[in-house]
This record gives structure tokens, C-alpha cells and sequence, in this order.
């Protein structure tokens, strides 16, 4: 599903990853970790083309995407649910409308997608907000929305960034263990995070990044 080989990243000449390599089947369920600014964000950025390797190849889903135009890229997005802390609501639909909005953009039938959406939203303890708009919901309700949005397409790979940053510890592991069933139904999924709580959690490939290398890469807790 990901593949890197000899990926490279440097920004002003300082070099962020080192000539990395990586293999991520499908259907593996991978935490990335290590130090803030050892490069998770960068490498899970590239993965989905939002940034580019100074040097080698990135593969996803059997396509080299670090070479691919823009043209090409809202298909292969199409495939990847992306879980960002940065990543918008549209301000001027409900909380249920911003689910659905991109489930019928994928060719979903109405009902089908609204019953999609209150599954994930009933999942993040939403469904009492879903006709509320983004303005009004808290930090961590509305990266619940977020990450509702992520997941109602069930896209056959999910990267997340520091998912349960904003989360309390009960919703942390609610988000967590729907991640688990996404992943058990399929979905390859790669979590970077430096929650120790929660790579502690669940036993699970653990990868640590480190001065711009794969500092380990097995089974956490070993
Ligand atoms: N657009 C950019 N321009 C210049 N430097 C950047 C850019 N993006 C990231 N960096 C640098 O690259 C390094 C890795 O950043 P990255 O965000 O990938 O780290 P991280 O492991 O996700 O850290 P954190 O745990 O704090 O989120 C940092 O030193 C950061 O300052
Ligand atoms: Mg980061």
C-alpha cells in the first residue's frame, strides 16, 4: 500500500529525512513516532502528495505519486482519508451536512449517505450536534467532525496526524478503537503520534523516527 525508497527531504538545506526506506502492506494497522520535528507530519504529508521528496520514490496504492501532476491528484486522494489538525469544516453547512457534502461527491445516494454519516457521527458522540454549524463547536468538536468526515467514506487508507491531540482520554480511545475496526475491516491505517498513552494502548507496528531515520520499526510494546 506504501512504499518508500530512499526518500529524502531536506527544507534549507536541512536535511529532514534521510534516504528512507519503507514498506506498509495492506490492511497493516502502523503508529509513527518519535521527537517533535523528527519529520511525521513531512512524511505523512508526502504520502498523499501535499509535499514532495527532494530525492526518491513514493508509492501508494501501487502508483508512484511523487512524480504525479496535479491533474492527477484527486484520485488518488480520493482513496486516502486524511486526519489533520489543519483540515477545515465548510463553515456555512450543519455538522451533518459536511459529511454527507463529500460522501455524495463520491457518488454515495442520499440515504445511503446519511445513514453513513450518523453511524460515524453516533461513533464520536456527535449525533446530538449534527445540525450545528462549525462557529459553534468547540476545538475538539469540531476535529471530531473532521475526523467523522475522514472516515464515512471508508477510504482504503487513512493517515492521521496527532489524531487525539485535542481529544479527552475517553474519546481518545473511542477514536482510536473505531480505527481499529476500520482497520480490521480492511483499511490500511498509519498513526503518528508522541501520546505515549496511546501507542501504550494498542500493540501495534510501531515505526520511530529519529534524526532522519527509521530509528525502529517492530512490534510496541515490544
Ligand atoms: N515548510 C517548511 N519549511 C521549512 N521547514 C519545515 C517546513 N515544514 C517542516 N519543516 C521542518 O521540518 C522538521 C520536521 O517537521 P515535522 O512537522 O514533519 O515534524 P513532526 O515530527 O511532525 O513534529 P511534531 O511532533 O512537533 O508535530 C521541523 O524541523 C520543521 O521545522
Ligand atoms: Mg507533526
Amino acid at each position: 500500500m506504501i512504499r518508500l525508497r530512499s526518500v529524502s527531504k531536506e527544507y534549507e538545506r536541512r536535511t529532514i529525512l534521510d534516504a528512507l526506506d519503507l514498506q506498509v502492506d495492506a490492511g497493516e494497522f502502523v503508529f509513527l513516532t518519535g521527537p517533535s520535528g523528527a519529520g511525521k507530519t513531512t512524511l505523512l504529508r508526502m504520502l498523499y502528495a501535499a509535499e514532495h521528496p527532494t530525492e526518491g520514490e513514493v508509492w501508494v496504492a501501487g502508483r508512484r505519486i511523487d512524480e504525479m501532476v496535479r491533474a492527477q491528484l484527486p484520485l488518488l486522494r480520493r482513496k486516502i482519508g486524511v486526519i489533520f489538525q489543519d483540515f477545515k469544516l465548510l463553515r456555512r453547512k450543519t455538522v451533518l451536512e459536511n459529511i454527507t457534502f463529500v460522501l455524495r461527491i463520491h457518488g454515495i445516494a442520499p440515504r445511503e449517505a446519511h445513514r453513513r454519516s450518523m453511524k460515524v457521527l453516533r461513533r464520536l458522540g456527535l449525533q446530538n450536534r449534527q445540525a450545528a454549524f462549525p462557529d459553534a463547536l468547540s476545538g475538539g468538536e469540531q476535529q471530531r467532525v473532521a475526523i467523522a468526515r475522514a472516515l464515512a467514506y471508508q477510504p482504503r487508507l487513512i493517515l492521521a496526524d496527532e489524531p487525539t491531540g485535542n481529544l479527552d482520554a475517553d474519546l481518545a480511545s473511542e477514536l482510536l478503537s473505531l480505527l481499529c475496526d476500520i482497520n480490521y475491516q480492511g483499511a490500511t491505517v498509519l498513526v503518528a503520534t508522541h501520546d505515549h498513552a496511546i501507542l501504550e494502548s494498542i500493540p501495534a507496528r510501531t515505526l520511530v523516527l529519529h534524526q532522519g531515520q527509521i530509528h525502529y520499526d517492530g512490534m510496541w510494546p515490544p
